[in-house]
């Protein structure tokens, strides 16, 4: 075929050659963006910004500040993952603020004498939490890499708790979902119900105890959380209902600087979250069983097929052999070698779905569909996504009297009877098995896609789903040279190798693909509402052009060039 023809077979086809027309690289984006879940997060990020901060700045200032306007998704009692990119020198690091399990946690508190976990225990009681990281990020992300001092970056989500915030329609929807754990605790009930009532949409909802604690973290760092009259009212209010808080668990708790899981797709450079998220291993799995076959060039029905099937095998793993890799050997190197892939490749079929129970493994946990992720970028390229959260909804629910501080579910994301043989005989979960100090398990992946095209920064919360849905944002990006706003838009689909269902949004498979997939022994299932909150900025070389996009699945998002 003369070469000129090739573009308009790829136009008929309806996908472009990735990197044929790699641009040179810009040595700077020149403007900086935002996307975040909420607008005065966006907002904060932006005054830190023009105050002169960078996007480490931002990052803070947007964390913050979604721990004061999403008080259920996440907050200072929570934990995160902040995946960093420095424009100077290229550093790239994932800044660890994953909750710990307290000294005094053991591998059977949450189970009976006969295994079988205790019902509420791990998700709406104090012994729920973990030492919380968030804070810690903070002052440390503000410390290593930003350029203004932490009092500034801030003072937006001190002034949003002092002064109040606008009540919206998800915020209202989740006080009345989980109205009846917030109203247990007294403290939570002042500030999320005043006067027992639930408050009105475009009530202000103020919490001054949270600016104060804030204050105190601005003006005193780490040990103005950690230690001290912060510290010593968290501890109190965990005691005093039976839990294993002490004060050295707080003074001891340390972020960890952690190198980002690297993988490649075609002529992608994919940079993601190492465990103890199961994410980026996952991801990179994935996609390099993906690497095998040219998606672009296949019919749809059988593209999503081989993305179904290499979700399966990659989502198998992840049960099986992740954990904290400060406590377990995860075997990531092997996960995410293309060798290793290849023989998972060698397994799939074309024209038949593989029955997950004749891949022996483990069921994951039910995981949090809340959590919350932005995405930022500086004018002068330096990079954060950002992926936080407190677990389920408002997390336990129990705020520590005078702190305005809600304390999560994490320790939930721990195996669900460790130990316990499952129906293949596996014992299961043990490399996520509760330990004094250890991390839980997380699903939380804030990705950075690297190609010809340019730079994109993505994120959603979502459980599980997280990787499947960042998944499906990079293969739109690499394969079909995505735009950010196409990015979010995309429909989605899901399977985790067990249940054996292929989830998918109503419309995101239309009838004929469905029947092709049905054909072929796929199980499937329609969800009854659109899921995700994806947050994407993309720098594209070509034209030097910054773009933001919110997920439209989300309420309040907003995304901001500037
Ligand atoms: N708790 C949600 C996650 O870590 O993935």
């Amino acid at each position: 075929m003369p070469i000129f023809r090739l573009p308009v077979l790829c136009l008929i086809l309806g996908f472009t050659i990735a990197g044929a027309a790699a641009s040179p690289v810009p040595e700077r984006p020149g403007q900086a963006a935002i996307a975040s879940p909420h607008p005065l997060a966006t907002r904060a990020g932006e005054e830190v910004l023009r105050a002169g901060g960078n996007a480490f700045d931002a990052a803070v200032a947007v964390s913050a500040a979604l721990a004061v306007v999403e008080p259920y998704g996440s907050g200072l009692g929570g934990g995160g993952f902040f995946l960093l990119h420095r424009a100077e020198d290229g550093h790239q690091v994932m800044v660890d603020a994953r909750e710990t399990a307290p000294a005094a946690a053991h591998r059977d508190m949450f189970v009976d004498e006969q295994g079988a976990r205790i019902p509420g225990l791990s998700l709406d009681t104090v012994l729920a939490a973990g030492i919380p990281g968030l804070p810690a990020a903070l002052v440390h992300v503000s410390r290593e890499y930003g350029r203004l001092p932490l009092g500034t970056v801030l003072a937006p989500a001190i002034r949003y708790a002092e002064e109040g915030f606008e009540v919206y329609p998800r915020l209202r929807t989740g006080l009345e979902r989980k109205r009846a754990e917030l109203e247990a605790s007294p403290a939570s009930a002042e500030v999320f119900f005043p006067g027992g009532e639930l408050p009105a949409l475009g009530a202000l909802l103020r919490q001054p105890d949270l600016a104060r604690t804030l204050r105190r973290l601005a003006e005193q760092g780490h040990e103005g959380f950690y230690q001290g009259a912060v510290a010593e009212a968290l501890v109190a209010a965990v005691q005093a209902d039976g839990g294993l808080w002490t004060l050295e668990d707080l003074a001891g708790y340390r972020v960890v600087e952690r190198e980002p899981i690297v993988s490649r797709y075609r002529d992608a450079r994919i940079v993601s979250a190492p465990p103890p998220s199961s994410g980026g291993v996952a991801l990179a799995t994935i996609l390099n069983i993906l690497e095998g076959y040219d998606l672009a060039a296949k019919p749809a029905d059988l593209a999503t097929h081989l993305v179904v099937e290499a979700m399966r095998r990659g989502y198998r793993d992840r049960a099986l052999y992740l954990g904290d890799p400060d406590f377990v050997d995860v075997p990531v190197a092997r996960l995410v070698h293309p060798m290793y892939a290849a023989g998972l490749r060698a397994s799939i079929r074309t024209d038949r779905a593989l029955p997950s129970d004749l891949l022996p493994g483990i069921q994951a946990r039910e995981e949090a569909p809340q959590t919350t992720h932005f995405s930022i970028i500086d004018a002068d390229g330096n990079r954060a996504g950002v992926t936080q959260t407190l677990n389920f909804w408002f997390g336990s629910g129990i705020m520590a009297a005078g702190t305005g501080v809600l304390l999560n579910n994490e320790m939930d994301d721990f195996s669900a009877r460790p130990g316990v043989p499952d129906g293949f005989g596996l014992v299961t979960g043990l490399g996520n098995a509760i330990e004094p100090g250890k991390r839980m398990l997380s699903s939380m992946t804030p990705t950075f896609v690297e190609s010809p095209q340019g730079v994109a920064i993505l994120g959603t919360p979502g459980g599980s789903r997280i990787i499947s849905m960042v998944l499906l944002g990079v293969l739109a990006r690499v394969d079909g040279q995505a735009s950010a706003r196409e990015m979010v838009e995309r429909r989605r689909f899901h399977h985790q190798y067990l249940p054996d269902v292929l989830v998918h949004e109503p419309g995101a498979l239309d009838e004929a693909m469905a029947e092709a997939l049905r054909r072929r022994g796929h199980l499937l299932e329609e969800t009854t509402r659109d899921y995700g909150n994806l947050k994407v900025v993309t720098w594209d070389h070509a034209d030097n052009r910054v773009e933001a996009a919110t997920d439209p699945r989300g309420e309040m998002g907003e995304a901001l060039v500037y």
